[in-house]
């Protein structure tokens, strides 16, 4: 029988340190506990939550489910051609797995560096920054199907991958549990520095010629500087999402703010810069208690101190109403309300 513990706190485990208690908790470290686990009825019925690193969760009450914290190690690979196929177990730590790659030469995810969270969380979202998202480097996972009882294997078009969006946030959602996940990286690579503030950072310090290892050092410092560390100041990254809205409604709205931040998307949509507008509403920096707005960059909701999850909520309802106000846009919260 697998091991469940009983009323767990939270707090070490979510990079917003807020405190919550989980009814249940378990840890999975091998693929074949995800069947272990759900052979016994009992947690096929019962709320339950797949936690990876944490990073993208705010706990505003205790969660009287099951968390199911994903562990699985290990990172291997095969070339075929040009082409490296990397596979890492759920429970990896995402940058680490940057790390390995960079190191190798692998190339495709060195602008993903220092992204908070593990790879089993990384599908999930579609991971994105500086040009790159994961969906352009993905190329399978292996998951638990609870209800199936067995284990699939998912491809890009399966994942229906979108803006910091899959099938695993919407239909499947709590449905099914990925145990590993296969990207497709290349030997030869090709550096895309479509972002401003990267070739910026590569003109300062004098390179021309840039490889992954140059990427990867340039991102992490720009992160470094513009983001607050989990580590040392709880936080879960960009709070809100970027919000997408059609070309129509931008003319409007840039007749208004001829100065909004916004990039043209393909599709007549364009994508609107959260931080710009939470900052113009007046929030960046601004502090209620112990939650506050990073003061480098509005979009990152910060636990100051000793926040509750519930005051970050409240926070974030407030920073909702007055872009809504101003703007007439309603932020959506990227980060996942338990
Ligand atoms: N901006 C402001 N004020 C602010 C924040 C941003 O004016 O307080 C402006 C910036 O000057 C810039 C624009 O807004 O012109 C965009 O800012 P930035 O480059 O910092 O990126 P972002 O759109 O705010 C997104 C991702 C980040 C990712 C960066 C870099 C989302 C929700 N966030 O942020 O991802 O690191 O681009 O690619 O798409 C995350 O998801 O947790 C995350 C950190």
């Amino acid at each position: 029988m697998h091991s469940i513990a009983e009323q767990v706190s939270l707090k070490n485990l979510n990079t917003f340190r807020v405190e919550a208690r989980a009814r249940w908790f378990t840890d999975i470290y091998k693929e074949e506990e995800l069947k272990e686990l759900f052979a016994e009825g009992r947690w096929r019925n019962i709320d339950r939550f797949i936690m990876g690193g944490g990073s993208n969760v705010l706990f505003t009450r205790d969660f009287n489910g099951l968390i199911i914290k994903m562990r699985i190690p290990g990172i291997t690979y095969h070339i075929e051609g040009d082409s490296v196929y990397v596979t890492a177990g759920a429970g990896v730590v995402w940058n680490d797995l940057v790390h390995y790659c960079v190191e190798r030469g692998f190339a495709g995810i060195e602008n993903l560096s220092l992204i908070p969270g593990t790879v089993g969380a990384s599908p999930v979202q579609n991971i994105g920054a500086y040009g790159v998202e994961l969906k352009d480097v993905y190329h399978s996972c292996r998951a638990y199907h609870i209800e199936r009882g067995e284990i699939l294997t998912f491809s890009a078009a399966d994942c229906k991958f979108d803006y910091r969006d899959s099938i695993f946030k919407r239909e499947l959602k709590n449905q099914v549990i990925i145990s590993s996940v296969t990207l497709r990286l290349s030997l030869v690579p090709q550096i895309n520095i479509s972002y401003g503030a990267i070739r910026q950072e590569l003109e300062a310090r004098g390179i021309t010629q840039p490889d992954i290892q140059d990427i990867s050092r340039v991102v992490s410092s720009i992160r470094v500087e513009k983001l607050p560390d989990p580590s040392t100041i709880g936080n879960a990254g960009s709070f809100f999402k970027n919000p997408v809205i059609s070309e129509q409604q931008f003319v409007q709205l840039k007749s208004a703010f001829p100065d909004i931040v916004h990039y043209c998307l393909p599709n007549s949509t364009v994508k609107l810069a959260a931080g710009w507008m939470i900052e113009k509403s007046g929030w960046k920096g601004k502090q209620i208690k112990e939650t506050a707005t990073w003061k480098n960059q509005a979009l990152v909701i910060v636990n100051a101190g000793n926040a509750s999850g519930s005051e970050i909520y409240h926070f974030s309802e407030a920073i909702i109403n007055d872009v809504k106000e101003k703007f007439n846009i309603t932020l959506e919260r990227e980060v996942n309300v338990l």
